[in-house]
């Protein structure tokens, strides 16, 4: 399959005060079209930095992202705006929903800024079929449970048909049972309709159903794995310690 996100030697330092933080260091790394990929990694080691470059939504030291073959480096903010917006799909730990819209409202807002309302809404019925969302549309996230609100953001990342979806810890903030259905959701999405999924996650059963997963340690990629290899269990111990 064909590369649909690369990162190019990113780099990526913070100053906090007189200190310097090296989030990123020259970390590479190639995402194949249809792929379902696991970023883990210890609490500061760089993954929401790592998907922050990935979404455009930050912008490296150094290095370059290419999304959808597009080069990014040198685009001004607003084509990087129409980029992401055009290509990624963004789902965070705390589903980051707007309460006072509805979930209607917060699945099209996107696609209402970027003058495609009509298309999101004529695909709306069936997403929100597919994600157990029907009869839930006009609630506000406050009225839904932590599950449902994450669906909606699923809905909303998804509702542009977006090249990539970037995931920041989906799971993080739901009981077993509805993490295990966002994941289900994402390799069942996967296996089905082509979606690319990176999922930045510190539970090894998430990362699990991935299949690759990547290691983050101090800003940089110290190891990858199949998750179908025998050793993968061992490379999360080696790797995570968890
Ligand atoms: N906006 C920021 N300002 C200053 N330091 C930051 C900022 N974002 C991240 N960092 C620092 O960069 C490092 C990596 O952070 P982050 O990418 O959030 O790690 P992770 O998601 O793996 O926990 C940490 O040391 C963090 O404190
Ligand atoms: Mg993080």
């Amino acid at each position: 399959m064909p590369v649909v996100l690369q990162a190019h030697n990113l780099s990526k330092t913070f100053v906090l005060g007189t200190e310097k933080v090296h989030a990123l260091r020259q970390v590479s790394l190639d995402i194949q079209q249809g792929s379902f990929v696991a970023v883990m990694g210890p609490s500061g080691s760089g993954k929401s930095t790592l998907l922050n470059l990935l979404g455009l939504l930050d912008l490296p030291d150094q290095g370059e992202v290419t999304l959808a073959a597009t080069p990014t480096r040198g685009l001004k903010d607003d084509a990087l705006t129409l980029l992401r917006r055009e290509k990624i799909g963004f789902i965070f730990q705390t589903f980051e929903l707007i309460p006072t819209l509805s979930a209607e409202e917060n699945i099209l807002l996107t696609s209402e800024l970027a003058g495609q309302l009509k298309q999101a809404k004529s695909r709306l019925p069936a997403l929100a079929d597919r994600l157990g969302l029907t009869g839930r549309l006009k609630n506000r996230p406050s009225e839904l449970s932590g599950g449902q609100r994450q669906r909606v953001a699923i809905a909303r990342a998804l509702i542009n048909h977006p090249s990539v979806i970037l995931a920041d810890e989906p799971t993080g903030n739901l009981d077993s049972k509805n993490g295990r259905e966002v994941l289900e959701i994402f390799q069942q999405g996967v296996r089905e309709e082509g979606w690319t999924v990176v999922m930045v996650t510190h539970d090894p059963a998430a990362a699990l159903c991935a299949e690759k997963i990547i290691f983050l340690r101090d800003g940089e990629v110290v190891g990858e794995t199949e998750t179908h290899s025998l050793d993968a269990r061992s490379k999360i111990e080696e790797f995570v310690g968890v």
